[in-house]
C-alpha cells in the first residue's frame, strides 16, 4: 500500500448514509477516504483490510456501541481512533479515554472542528506510535521466545525504545533470556480497577539488567493465565492484551510479543494489532505440518499477506535433507528470514540470562538475527499528514 503512505488515509463508520456523504463531501478531497461503514460489523472488515491511519467512528452504530465494539473485535491496531458522539456527555469523554481513542468529536459533524483534529491525531502530539512485532508459532520449541528476546535486545543496543511482553501467559520465560526476575506481572496489572495507563504498566514491568528493556512478564504461575486471557478475567469484557499492547505503542518504538502456540483471544490481539508477524517453524516434519495448518488460519481466515506476516526458518541449516527451497514450496509461503542451528550459543544465552546478540556478536546466529531485529524494526514510523489537510476553512498548523 506504498502509494497511500503520502496522504492521511481514513475509514468513516456512522450511522447514516446521509453523513457518511457529507462528511466525503468535507474531507474526501483532502483525506483519502478507504471505506465508509454503517456497522461496527462493516468497520471491522475496513480496517482489518485497509489498515487505514485513522478511523472516525460513530460512538453508537445499528449493532452496538462503541466500546463493546473495541472489547470483542479490538481490530484497531495501529489505526488512531477518533469518535464522533451526538451531544456527549463527561462519561462519554471517559469512555473515549478508556478506549484509547485520540478524540471525542460532537455531531452535528463541523469540518473546521473535524479537519483540526484530523491533523493533531495523524501528526500525534509529542507521542510515539510503536509497532508491534508479533513472534508466533504453531509449536513450542521452534525457537519463538530466542528470536523475541534478541530482536528486542538487538533493538535495544540500537538505542530504539523497545519493551517486550512475555504472552506465554502459562508457562513463559521471557524474562529469563534477559537474566531478570519478575516480581510484579501482568496478572498484578489485570487485577486493578479502571483504565491502564502507560506509567500504571510500567509499574508491573522488570527491566533487562544489561540493556534496560523493559518486560512485561506471564503471571507467576499458570492457574494465573485465565485471569488475563480467559474466564478468569475480573472484567469478562476486556480485552486486557489488546488494552496494554495499544498503551505500550505510546511509550516505545518498538513493542515485541512473545507468545504461546495457540490461537487464544490473546494471541489473536498480538496478532491482529502487529505490523509485523514473525511465524517461526523449525525444519523438521511435525514442525512444517503444523505450521502448514497454521498458515491457514492466518492467510485465510486472519487475512495475512507475506508483507505483514514473514516466515522465519530456525536452525535453517541442520540438515535433514529438506532444503529452504523444498519447505517453502510445501507450505506454498516465501520464506523471509532463515536463522542458522548453532545449539551452543543459543542455550548458553537461555541459560545464562545473556541473549546471543549480546554475547557472541560475530557467530552466524548472532548476524542472523541482528538482521532480522535491524530490518523488521526499520526507521521509527513518523505519521505526517499531508499539509492540504490544513488548508481549507482557513485551519492552520
Ligand atoms: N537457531 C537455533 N539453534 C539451536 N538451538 C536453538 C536455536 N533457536 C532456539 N534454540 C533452542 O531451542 C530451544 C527452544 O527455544 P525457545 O526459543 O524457547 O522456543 P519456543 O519459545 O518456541 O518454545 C532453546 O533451548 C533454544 O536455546
Ligand atoms: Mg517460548
Amino acid at each position: 500500500m506504498s502509494e497511500i503512505r503520502d496522504e492521511t488515509t481514513v475509514v468513516f463508520a456512522l450511522p447514516r448514509r446521509a453523513d457518511l456523504d457529507a462528511l466525503r463531501t468535507m474531507l474526501g478531497a483532502e483525506v483519502k477516504v478507504l471505506g465508509e461503514a454503517t456497522s461496527f460489523r462493516e468497520a471491522t472488515a475496513l480496517i482489518t483490510r485497509h489498515r487505514p491511519e485513522v478511523a472516525l467512528v460513530s460512538s453508537q452504530l445499528p449493532d452496538g456501541d462503541v466500546s463493546s465494539w473495541l472489547e470483542q473485535d479490538s481490530p484497531l491496531g495501529q489505526t488512531k481512533l477518533i469518535v464522533l458522539a451526538t451531544d456527549p456527555q463527561p462519561e462519554d469523554y471517559r469512555t473515549a479515554m478508556r478506549i484509547g481513542a485520540l478524540d471525542l468529536l460532537p455531531m452535528p459533524l463541523n469540518p473546521g472542528s473535524i479537519l483540526e483534529s484530523l491533523r493533531r491525531v495523524a501528526k500525534g502530539p509529542g507521542e510515539r506510535q510503536g509497532k508491534i512485532v508479533t513472534v508466533f508459532a504453531t509449536k513450542g520449541g521452534v525457537g519463538k521466545t530466542t528470536i523475541a528476546a534478541n530482536v528486542a535486545a538487538e533493538l535495544a543496543g540500537r538505542r530504539q525504545r523497545v519493551c517486550v511482553v512475555d504472552l506465554d501467559l502459562e508457562f513463559g520465560s521471557l524474562s529469563a533470556f534477559f537474566g531478570a526476575v519478575p516480581e510484579q506481572t501482568m496478572a498484578d496489572l489485570v487485577r486493578r480497577r479502571g483504565a491502564f495507563s502507560l506509567p500504571l504498566i510500567q509499574e508491573m514491568m522488570v527491566t533487562d539488567p544489561i540493556l534496560g528493556v523493559p518486560i512485561l512478564a506471564s503471571p507467576l504461575t499458570p492457574d494465573l493465565a485465565p485471569t488475563v486471557d480467559g474466564e478468569g478475567k475480573k472484567e469478562v469484557g476486556r480485552n486486557y492484551v489488546a488494552e496494554i499492547l495499544r498503551m505500550l505503542c505510546l511509550g516505545y518504538d518498538t513493542v515485541v510479543v512473545d507468545t504461546a502456540s495457540r490461537f487464544s483471544e490473546a494471541t489473536v490481539s498480538a496478532l491482529e494489532m502487529a505490523s509485523t508477524v514473525l511465524l517461526v517453524t523449525a525444519p523438521d516434519v511435525p514442525a512444517l505440518q503444523s505450521t502448514a495448518k497454521g498458515l491457514t488460519v492466518l492467510v485465510d481466515k486472519l487475512g495475512f499477506q507475506p508483507d505483514r506476516l514473514k516466515l522465519v526458518l530456525n536452525r535453517a541449516n541442520a540438515a535433514i535433507g529438506l532444503t529452504a527451497e523444498d519447505i517453502s514450496r510445501f507450505l506454498a509461503y516465501p520464506i523471509s528470514y532463515r536463522l542458522p542451528s548453532d545449539g551452543d550459543a543459543a542455550v548458553r544465552a537461555c541459560n545464562t540470562g545473556v541473549p546471543i546478540v549480546r554475547r557472541r556478536r560475530s557467530g552466524p546466529l548472532a548476524r542472523a538475527l541482528a538482521a532480522l531485529a535491524q530490518d523488521v524494526a526499520g526507521p521509527p514510523q513518523r505519521l505526517t499528514p499531508r499539509r492540504s489537510v490544513l488548508r481549507p476553512l482557513g485551519v492552520r498548523r
